[in-house]
C-alpha cells in the first residue's frame, strides 16, 4: 500500500503540473456521458487541496455535489467518486468480471512481480485469494499475537521515565519488525538477518520519490549500472529474490510441519485444481504482502495512539477495560474487548489508512442506483466520505467510539477495508495486530503527548497522516486499578 499511496501522489504531481487547466469535477445527476462538457473548471488552490488536504476536498466535493460525482483528472478518463451505500453496495457486490481493478496496478510489476495478487484479476485473481486468505484467520492468528506483543516489548526496552520519541518512527517500527516474521517466519540464521535487512532496505528504496518517478514511467526504467537508481533497485530486488527462492527451497526439502508463518503455510497450499503455488507466485505474495501491510498498520496505530491520548475520557475507558485482563497471554480475550475494538473502528473510520482503495474499471454495462454505466466507466469507492455521512455517523468530524458499541453499520457504510472481491486480505490480522500493540503499550506506560494542538490532516499517498510530528513522552508506568496481572 505504501507503494500504491506514493505512486498515486506523483501521478497527481505529475499530472497538475502538465495539464493544469483540464481539471474539473461535477455531479452525478449531469450524467456520465455529458460530464466533461457540462463540468466546471477547478481553481489551483482546490487543485492543491486535493494533492495536500485531500479530506477538506472530498468534504466540499460531497457537500457540494453530493454522494456520487466525477472528477475529470488532467489528461485522465473522468472517474466518479461514490460513497453512497446503495451504490458502493452495487459496485462491490457486481457480478465477477464486471470490473477490474489489478491491471491499473501494472506499474508496480518490477518490485512486486506479475503474479502478484494485487496485480491480477478474474480467475487467477480469486485463486490466489483462496489459497492467501486462510493463514490470515482462526487458530492461525495465536501463534502470531505472541509474535506481536514480544516484538512490541522488544521495542518499549529502550524506553525510559521522562523520554520522548516521535511517535510514526515508533509505530513503523512495529510492522517494520512483525510482518517479516509472520509472514516468512524468519529465525535466528544468518540468512533469516540478511533478509530481513535487505527487505527493509528494498521497502525503503522502492517508496523513494526517485523510484517512484521510475515506476510511474517506463521509459525511466534503465538499468544504467549500481550507481543508477533504478539498478540498485533491480540488484536490491534480486538479492533479495536469490535469499527468498534459497529459503522456500531449503523448506521444500526439509519441511517443518509445526511452522505457522505464511510462507509456510502457503508451501503446503493446493488449489482446487490440486495444483500447488509455484516459487514464482510465493515470491510475489510475500513481497505483495509485506508492501500492502507496512504503512496501512502503521499508520493506523499512529492515529490510534494520537486520540487516546487527545481524549481522556477515550483514555480512562479503554484502561478500565484493559485492567480487566488478567491473562496477558490471552491475545484473544485481548482482542474482543468492545471498547478497544471501537477503538480501532473509530480510527479507521475517522481517518481511513485508505481513503480511495482500488480503482474499479467497467468491463461491461453495469447499474449503479437504477442507472446504467457504460463499460469503461471508473468508479473509484469513496471511503473515507462513506465514514462521514452525517446521517450514518452524527458529528463525523468527532472521535467517538460509542458509536460502534451503540450500532451495527453495514459493510457499505463502514468498509476501511475496502470490499468486494478484493477485500484487503490482512484485514483480520490487521486489527488483531493493532489491538496487541494497544493493549501491550497501555498496560506498560503511561504516555503524554508532547503537543496537545489540534491537528490536521493531510495527504500520506491514499491515507491521511498528522500535519506534523507528534512527540510522545513516557510520563510513567501503567498502575493496574484492580486485580493484579502476571506479566508472561
Ligand atoms: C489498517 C491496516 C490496513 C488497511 C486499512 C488496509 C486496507 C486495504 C484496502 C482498502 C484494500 C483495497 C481493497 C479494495 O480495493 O476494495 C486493501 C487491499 C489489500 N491488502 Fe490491506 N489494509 C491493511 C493492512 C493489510 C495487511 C497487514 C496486509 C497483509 C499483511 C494487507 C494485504 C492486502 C492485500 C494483499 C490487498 C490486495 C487484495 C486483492 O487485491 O485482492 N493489508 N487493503
Amino acid at each position: 500500500m505504501r507503494l500504491l499511496m506514493r505512486y498515486a501522489k506523483e501521478e497527481r504531481i505529475l499530472h497538475k503540473l502538465s495539464y493544469l487547466p483540464s481539471f474539473t469535477v461535477s455531479s452525478f445527476n449531469q450524467g456520465l456521458m455529458k460530464l466533461t462538457s457540462a463540468s466546471h473548471k477547478l481553481s489551483f488552490p482546490k487543485l492543491l487541496q486535493w494533492t495536500n488536504r485531500p479530506a477538506d476536498f472530498l468534504d466540499t466535493c460531497t457537500s457540494r455535489y453530493g454522494d456520487i460525482f466525477t472528477v475529470q483528472f488532467p489528461g485522465g478518463k473522468p472517474v466518479t467518486f461514490v460513497s453512497h451505500p446503495k451504490a458502493l453496495e452495487d459496485v462491490l457486490t457486481a457480478p465477477l468480471g464486471t470490473f477490474t481493478s489489478g491491471e491499473g496496478n501494472e506499474m508496480f510489476s518490477p518490485l512486486m512481480g506479475n503474479s502478484s495478487i494485487m496485480l491480477l484479476d478474474g480467475k487467477p485473481h480469486q485463486r490466489l485469494r483462496k489459497l492467501i486468505m486462510p493463514p490470515f484467520h482462526g487458530e492461525r492468528m495465536r501463534f502470531y499475537g505472541q509474535h506481536i506483543c514480544e516484538l512490541t516489548e522488544q521495542m518499549m526496552q529502550s524506553w525510559t521515565i521522562g523520554q520522548s520519541f516521535d511517535l510514526r518512527a515508533c509505530t513503523e517500527n512495529v510492522p517494520v519488525n512483525v510482518l517479516p516474521k509472520v509472514v516468512f517466519g524468519l529465525t535466528e540464521g544468518e540468512r533469516s538477518k540478511q533478509l530481513h535487512e535487505k527487505l527493509l532496505a528494498l521497502v525503503n528504496l522502492s517508496t523513494s520519490p526517485l523510484i517512484a518517478l521510475h515506476l510511474f514511467f517506463p521509459p525511466l526504467r534503465k538499468d544504467l549500472g549500481a550507481w543508477s537508481p533504478w539498478g540498485r533497485l533491480l540488484r536490491l530486488r534480486d538479492e533479495v529474490d536469490q535469499l527468498i527462492y534459497a529459503e522456500i527451497a531449503q523448506r521444500r526439502q526439509q519441511p517443518e510441519s509445526e511452522r505457522t508463518d505464511i510462507l509456510s503455510l502457503l508451501m503446503l497450499t493446493h488449489d482446487e485444481d490440486g495444483e500447488p503455488v509455484s516459487d514464482q507466485e510465493l515470491r510475489d505474495q510475500l513481497i505483495s504482502l509485506l508492501m500492502a501491510g507496512f504503512d496501512t498498520t502503521s499508520t493506523a496505530l499512529t492515529w490510534a495512539l494520537y486520540w487516546i491520548h487527545k481524549l481522556p475520557r477515550v483514555r480512562e475507558q479503554l484502561l478500565e477495560e484493559l485492567d480487566t485482563i488478567n491473562d496477558f497471554s490471552d491475545t484473544r480475550a485481548i482482542a474482543q474487548l468492545p471498547y478497544l475494538t471501537a477503538t480501532c473502528q473509530e480510527t479507521l473510520r475517522i481517518y481511513p489508512s485508505i481513503m480511495l482503495p482500488f480503482l474499479r474499471v467497467a468491463q461491461t454495462p453495469f447499474q449503479m442506483m437504477g442507472d446504467e454505466f457504460s463499460a469503461g466507466s471508473r468508479i473509484w469507492p469513496n471511503i473515507y466520505s462513506a465514514h462521514h455521512r452525517r446521517e450514518v455517523y452524527p458529528d463525523p468530524e468527532q472521535f467517538k467510539p460509542e458509536r460502534f458499541l451503540e450500532r451495527q453499520f453495514s459493510p457499505y457504510e463502514y468498509l476501511p477495508f475496502g470490499g468486494g472481491n478484493r477485500l484487503c486480505v490482512g484485514s483480520a490480522f490487521a486489527l488483531f495486530l493493532i489491538k496487541l500493540v494497544l493493549f501491550t503499550i497501555l498496560s506498560r506506560y503511561q504516555l503524554t503527548l508532547v503537543d496537545p494542538r489540534p491537528i490536521h490532516p493531510i495527504r500520506h499517498g491514499p491515507g491521511l497522516a498528522p500535519s506534523r510530528a507528534l512527540q510522545m513522552m513516557v510520563t510513567g508506568h501503567h498502575h493496574r486499578r484492580s486485580n493484579v496481572a502476571v506479566l508472561t
